[in-house]
């Protein structure tokens, strides 16, 4: 059976690091990388060989989800990982964005990741991983980026969940919690808000991350969480109230919630 990885959003950022590390990996043959502009997975094909096998479709929308199990059903192929990373945030206020702009982000970030799911495990045999990518936003809630954090902590706990769940079948589901990556995320996601995120402390390359998350899901750990910073944010979520975390985020992003958004 043709062993392959299937990784979302794999043209770009932390994607494309998952793409380069998983490459190294002599036993897997085919790298199905999904993301929705074809040019950019063309792109990764010409840079890293005939392993990458560019699949061009958006995984907001679920009837898309379901050409992945139909592709799957025609291959024979087993799948050894499954990285769903694929997922973008606004930076903004809950009412600047329309009610369609706020479930896709729903859709993909939530949705795309259980879908992904249901579809693959069925091929994922004895020993294989699940990676699915949260943040360092999951910790707490975080307002003014408040739908962006609320669907990365339903991955987060999604997943742990889900790590129980599968251990009868001998798969591992890892949640990454990444702190600020310097990718392309960003250009999505100012979208020119007045009360809005701007203060990106301890950026980190996504290289590193996307290393220690693999390196995490072959140990079969549940989390993975990579430097200092974001394990001190993790720890500190966990022992301070909720509302004194919340308080920290606006002091470092220099928001008064009580302003008119034309103050700020
Ligand atoms: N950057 C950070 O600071 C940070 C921190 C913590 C967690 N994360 C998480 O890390 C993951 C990767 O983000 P990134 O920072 O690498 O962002 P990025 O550079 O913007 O990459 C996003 C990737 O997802 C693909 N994508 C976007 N919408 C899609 C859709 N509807 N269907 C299929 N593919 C789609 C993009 O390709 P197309 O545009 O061609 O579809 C691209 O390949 C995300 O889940 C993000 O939430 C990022």
């Amino acid at each position: 059976m043709k062993k392959i990885a299937i990784i979302t959003g794999a043209s770009t950022g932390l994607g494309r690091e998952f793409a380069k590390i998983i490459k190294e990996k002599k036993e897997i043959e085919e790298i199905w990388a999904i993301a929705r502009h074809r040019d950019k997975l063309e792109k990764l094909r010409r840079q890293m060989g005939p392993k990458i096998i560019p699949i061009s479709l958006d995984l907001s929308n679920a009837s898309q989800i379901e050409e992945v199990g139909h592709r799957l059903a025609q291959s024979g192929a087993e799948i050894r990982y499954l990285i769903n990373n694929a997922g973008y945030a606004k930076f903004c206020s809950y009412g600047d964005l329309s009610i369609a702009d706020s479930l896709n982000m729903i859709n993909l970030n939530i949705g795309g990741v259980v879908a992904m799911g249901l579809v693959c495990i069925p091929y994922m045999p004895v020993g294989s991983h699940i990676i699915n990518i949260a943040s360092q936003a999951a910790f707490q809630p975080l307002p003014y980026q408040n739908l962006y954090s609320s669907t990365k902590a339903f991955v987060r706990n999604y997943t742990r969940a889900l790590h129980v769940e599968l251990k009868d079948r001998g798969i591992s589901a890892t949640a990454v919690c990444p702190g600020w990556l310097k990718t392309d995320l960003y250009e999505r996601a100012d979208i020119g808000a007045a009360k809005a995120t701007r203060n990106f402390f301890g950026m980190t390359a996504p290289d590193k991350v996307a290393r220690k998350a693999v390196a995490d899901a072959d140990k079969g750990r549940d989390l993975s969480i990579y430097g200092l910073y974001v394990n001190f944010c993790h720890i500190s979520a966990k022992l301070l109230p909720q509302r004194t975390v919340i308080g920290i985020w606006l002091r470092q992003q220099h928001i008064d919630p009580y302003s008119h958004p034309s103050q700020q």
